[in-house]
């Protein structure tokens, strides 16, 4: 099984290395063959070759039984005049290869859950399967800038959406909804969108069609935004599209206390995903080793689940990062004050050790 690694910027390379040799212990454990191949993206590719999505990168991905990301983006690269961005990169190789749902689970940890910025009584207990459309919308839609005659200047993205590519993201998400607690949450804003009203109409026609037992309800972006903090534990699955997705789950991703335990899963209707955690580059930590690798190597049991089908060997991971937790061992970014913090290695050691059958 060929996995594609894009280590990308900041903390990437860092909690990709530790990932992979999670990944190569799991090949020993189970006696499976794991072939790695690094790629450049981001950044360091704009750098490198003048392009954040190099050919061969995405030769490379396309071949791949399954792709594992790290973060791209930094301070470097951030001039809003530069000619491309790191974020064109994740965008473009999104859209190539047909990645149209993110899925984003959000789950509070016992551990964790006072660290929560929301009240332990609010939170506890929160389990959502986020599911993000993500090659659609006002991320891919027409847009423009036009420059008048007295400097100023109109600029305008649009939110397109199509039947089809509104039905495969929800059959995904109902299908999740199928193998969870049986209930789909829909977000929209059909009471001003047009693209919302289409969502609305194909998803009530899709889930009385296909999914008449799973429960189906909707609710609107803004009141989803105060949902989301004031009752969490009310969420099965939610499915919405990109724009609203991806702030949603940035707000989404606070209920458990720390980002650096969140993986996604990008995938499409075939081919290989991609999986990243939920996290950015963190330049400000970036090259000293106390990066928290636990998302990249949860993205990694998820890639063994969604992508590889090696549903015991993603669980191996999942139980080996459980178990390292519940012996008390935290990165910097879990430990309370007083708490001894490991660091990236460190860490990774821990769970590599921790592997077994
Ligand atoms: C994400 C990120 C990206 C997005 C950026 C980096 C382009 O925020 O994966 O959520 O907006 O989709
Ligand atoms: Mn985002």
């Amino acid at each position: 099984m060929k996995i594609v690694l894009l280590p990308g910027d900041g903390i990437g390379p860092e909690v990709t290395a530790v990932a992979q040799r999670v990944l190569e212990r799991v090949g020993e454990v189970f006696g499976r063959t794991f072939e790695f191949e690094s790629c450049p993206i981001g950044g360091n590719a704009i750098d490198d070759f003048g392009d954040p999505l190099p050919e061969q990168t995405l030769t490379a991905c396309r071949s791949a039984d399954a792709i594992l990301l790290g973060a791209v983006g930094g301070p470097k690269w951030d001039d809003p005049n530069a000619k491309t961005r790191p974020e064109a990169g994740l965008l473009r190789i999104r859209k190539e290869l047909g990645l149209f749902a993110n899925l984003r689970p959000i789950q509070t940890f016992d551990f964790l859950v006072d660290s929560s910025p929301l009240r332990r009584e609010i939170v506890a207990g929160t389990d959502i399967m986020f599911v993000r459309e993500l090659t659609g919308g006002i991320y891919f839609g027409e847009s423009g800038l036009t420059k008048h005659d007295d400097g100023s200047e109109t600029a305008w993205s649009t939110m397109t959406y199509s039947t089809h590519e509104i039905e495969r993201v929800v059959r995904v998400a109902a299908d999740a909804a199928r193998g969870r607690r049986k209930k789909l949450t829909m977000v929209d804003k059909a009471n001003v969108l047009e693209a919302s009203r289409l969502w609305r109409r194909v998803t009530a026609r899709l889930m009385k069609e296909e999914y008449p037992d799973i429960e189906y309800d909707v609710v609107l972006v803004d009141a989803m935004a105060m949902h989301l903090i004031s009752r969490p534990t009310a969420f099965d699955v939610v499915v919405t599209e990109n724009l609203f997705g991806d702030i949603l789950t940035d707000e989404g991703s606070m209920l458990p206390g720390s980002m650096g335990m969140l993986p996604s899963a990008s995938i499409g209707s075939d081919g290989p995903g991609l999986f990243e955690p939920i996290h950015g580059s963190a330049p400000d930590i970036a090259g000293k080793g106390i990066a928290n690798p636990l998302a990249t190597i949860l993205a990694a049991a998820m890639m063994l689940k969604y992508s590889l089908k090696l549903n015991e060997e993603a669980a191996a991971i999942q139980k080996a990062v459980d178990d390292v937790l519940a012996q008390g061992h935290r990165t910097g970014d879990l430990a309370r004050s007083g708490e001894k913090a490991l660091g990236t290695k460190e860490m990774g050691d821990l769970v590599v050790a921790a592997i077994s059958k």
